[in-house]
């Protein structure tokens, strides 16, 4: 497939090797012009251009960028076809991209995305930390593999998305419709807590929408608390632990 994956940061640059790994055709841009874009990430066979260019002539699009940058894509993604899958893997953290009424008032996530963008999308990879996307890949069939949610309204966007999924080294579990897809945000049972294919429709289904804000920011408290920052992020195993001490 033809990709254009906005980001180059944490999520990103994985999202950009693993699938140039697997033989897409891969364009990639950040917000500061192709010449930035580390040579190393473009070892695998990748891209750099700019927003505009990474968003044309492409079947899907991964929007790696932070939620509160989505509405200043938005025009751009106003020409691109229906037809083209466009995947967020982004979540709401209020320290970082301030407040947004509408999510705080109870809007499930992807759905304040698509009315930003104004057209359907999948969501995806969200429910991954960036360590556990960059170290614990592993093939299809592996005892143990990752399995994470992917939820869309359209056939064909689930369809895709589920595919590259896959493509980076993770299960793809069918989560549903995007109305249900708050039961992957963060704060969630089945976010970021590494689970599998056995694991994770049960997780999925015990969250609990009313709880989620608070261990959202429970688990910001503590990283901020042992890493000093809000954005320096975890590495798998004590991510995990800590996630799963208060999400599960
Ligand atoms: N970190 C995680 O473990 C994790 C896990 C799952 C999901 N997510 C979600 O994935 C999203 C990205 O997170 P991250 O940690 O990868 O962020 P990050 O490290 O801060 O990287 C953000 C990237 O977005 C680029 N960007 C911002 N605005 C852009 C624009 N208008 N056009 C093109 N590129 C643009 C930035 O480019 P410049 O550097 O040039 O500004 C940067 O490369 C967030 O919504 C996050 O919640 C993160």
């Amino acid at each position: 497939m033809k990709i254009g994956i906005l980001g180059t940061g944490n999520i990103g640059k994985t999202l950009v090797k693993r699938l140039s790994a697997a033989g897409h055709e891969v364009k990639v841009a950040n917000s500061r012009g192709p010449e930035t874009i580390d040579a190393d990430l473009l070892s695998s066979g990748a891209r750099a251009v700019t927003t505009q260019e990474a968003l044309s002539d492409v079947d899907a699009i991964i929007l790696s960028i932070p939620l509160n940058r989505i509405p200043e894509i938005a025009p751009l993604l106003a020409a691109v076809p229906d037809e083209t899958v466009v995947i967020d893997p982004s979540n709401y953290y209020p320290f970082r991209d301030t407040r947004i009424d509408a999510i705080e008032a109870g809007q499930v996530e992807s759905l304040w995305v698509v009315e930003q963008l104004g057209r359907p999308i999948a969501k995806a990879w969200n429910a991954i930390g960036s360590a556990s996307l960059a170290d614990k890949s592993m093939p299809k069939g592996t005892p143990g593999r990752i399995a994470i949610p992917v939820a869309a309204d359209r056939d064909q966007d689930r369809a895709v998305a589920m595919a590259l999924v896959e493509d980076t080294g993770l299960d793809a579990f069918d989560a549903g419709t995007l109305a249900e897809s708050w039961r992957q945000q963060p704060g969630a049972p089945a976010y970021c807590t590494d689970l599998t294919r056995e694991e994770i429709g049960a997780a999925l289904a015990a969250a609990d929408k009313s709880r989620l804000p608070k261990r959202r920011d429970l688990g910001v408290a503590v990283m901020q608390e042992r890493l000093g920052d809000g954005t320096t992020n975890p590495d798998a195993e004590w991510g995990v632990r800590l996630v799963r001490a208060i999400n599960m």
